[in-house]
């Protein structure tokens, strides 16, 4: 019988894939689902042929550099990939592969009810209807946010997801704008009735909405730095799905605490988990909208990025090229 390679998962995922996994693969589980330490990886990496990661593990390079000789291949379980020195991993010879495409949908689903959230002062209006509280009734001022249709929406970012926000801004009557590397496809353009802005700081200070859909990678780090946040409009909103690190975050609670942003709707932080207390302060306030980084939790979605980890690790030990390699060109 042909040996089954030895595959160290880090996190819970979904019953079905772990089952699967484990017919598949030699395969240790994390049935308590506590986030391992950096020693505890490291000892996983001395181990395992192939590391299944999430992105609440930070696999850096002396990590990389500290494993073991039979490491071959990390197959994380996540889109992004900024949790993972790629390049460092690469140099030692060990493949990185991701799972993109799945979480696209869910993604933009969840970038769109933020976009509607914060200025519906969505979040707010529910928090009136509680066990402690007494709700007066409808009155013509009260509770008032701002319109979305007709406003413009400007995208950082028009890949996959950044495309699918557009397809569902236009559907509630945003006009849509994009800053990209890349200007895309002229159909892509013409479908989307979409605006491409080359400068990001002329989009910035022209839009109603801004939503970051662009991956973090070293030059989108701080790439909302809060020279560029001041440029934006003091009606303007900001939505983040992203990642917490390609907005300067404390630049963003000083603008929106100080009025010279409206207010943001985010699901990712600079920090994760950890929270700034000013973020909660101006969430008590009804100036932001904070989600648990929550973007692609569908189980649907779940599902398939692990069906994808399991694709990836069994084409590699076929001896063919996974499907989803992590390359130079996408760092
Ligand atoms: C990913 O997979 O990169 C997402 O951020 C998880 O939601």
């Amino acid at each position: 019988m042909k040996k089954r390679p030895h595959v160290v998962v880090t996190r819970r995922l979904p019953d079905a894939i772990e089952t699967r996994m484990r017919e598949l693969f030699e395969t240790e589980l994390n049935i308590d689902d506590v986030p391992m330490s950096p020693d505890a990886l490291a000892a996983a990496m001395q181990r395992a042929e192939v590391l299944v990661p999430t992105v609440t593990d930070r696999i850096d390079a002396a990590l990389i550099a500290a494993a073991g000789p039979q490491l071959k291949l990390i197959a994380s379980f996540s889109n992004g990939f900024d949790h993972i020195d790629v390049e460092a991993a690469l140099k030692r010879g060990i493949a990185v592969t991701n799972t993109p495409g799945v979480l696209t949908e869910d993604t933009a689903d969840m970038t769109m009810a933020l976009i509607l959230a914060v200025p519906r002062r969505l979040v707010e209006g529910a928090r009136v209807l509680s066990a402690d509280r007494d709700w007066a009734g409808w009155t013509p001022t009260w509770m008032l946010g701002r319109r979305v249709t007709g406003k413009r929406l400007g995208i950082v970012g028009m890949g996959r997801i950044g495309q699918a926000v557009a397809r569902r801004a236009r559907a509630f009557g945003v006009s849509i704008h994009y800053h990209n590397r890349h200007r895309v496809a002229p159909q892509v353009e013409e479908a989307l009735e979409a605006t491409w802005w080359d400068s990001l700081d002329q989009m910035l200070a022209r839009m109603d909405i801004i939503s970051i859909n662009c991956p973090r990678t070293p030059g989108t780090y701080h790439l909302l730095s809060e020279r560029r946040l001041k440029l934006m409009r003091p009606e303007a909103y900001l939505v983040n799905t992203a990642r917490g690190e390609i907005v300067d975050e404390a630049a963003l609670i000083k603008l929106i605490a100080s009025g010279a942003i409206a207010g943001a709707g985010l699901d990712v932080y600079e920090n994760e988990p950890m929270i700034n207390p000013k973020l909660l302060r101006l969430a008590e306030a009804g100036k932001v909208v904070l989600l648990p980084h929550m973007g692609s939790a569908t189980i649907e979605g779940r599902i398939e990025m692990g069906e994808k980890v399991l694709i990836n690790i069994r084409a590699f030990f076929d001896g063919h090229k996974p499907p989803d390699r992590v390359l130079p060109s996408m760092l």
